[in-house]
């Protein structure tokens, strides 16, 4: 059993109080989810057993939506790392090119749905950019620091 980084208890507050602002009802699990993760960045369990008592879906349910999903995480993000689409589409389209060409910053993820805009990164910011070539991506990281 791997143990979670500690939370920060204004955001994990935070996440409670946007989730407990949506209607308690069950087609509100992906508005909760999504409300969770953006107070915390992540979905640690406090938000995801909150999630299940006030949407009242059952736990496991709750789970298999939330991963599902490749947008929503189970672990805090690192602090200026960067994702580089590794979907087929990213993939054909030079995503393993992105990737060392920052080594030490980016990760990849998942496809994100913007295909015909590959190859996809992802910022800190969870911003994303489409069309993305091995020096846009250095210039944009380089301009974020
Ligand atoms: S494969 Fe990268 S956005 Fe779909």
């Amino acid at each position: 059993m791997t143990t979670e980084p500690s939370l920060d208890a204004g955001a994990l507050a935070d996440a409670r109080a946007a989730i407990d602002a949506l209607p308690r009802r069950k087609d509100q699990l992906l508005p909760a989810l999504e409300a969770a993760q953006h107070a915390l960045g992540w979905l640690p369990r406090a938000a995801i057993e909150h999630v299940h008592r006030h949407t009242r879906v059952p736990i496991s349910e709750v789970y298999a939506t939330a991963t599902a999903y490749s947008e929503l995480r189970f672990e805090p993000p690192v602090p200026g790392q960067w994702h580089v689409c590794t979907g087929i589409s990213c993939d054909l389209a030079g995503a393993a090119a992105l990737l060392t060409a920052l080594p030490d910053r980016t990760a990849g993820i998942d496809c994100q749905f913007l295909c015909a805009l590959a190859p996809v990164v992802v910022d800190e910011h969870e911003r994303l950019f489409g069309r993305v070539t091995p020096d846009s991506l250095r210039a944009r990281a380089e301009a974020s620091r």
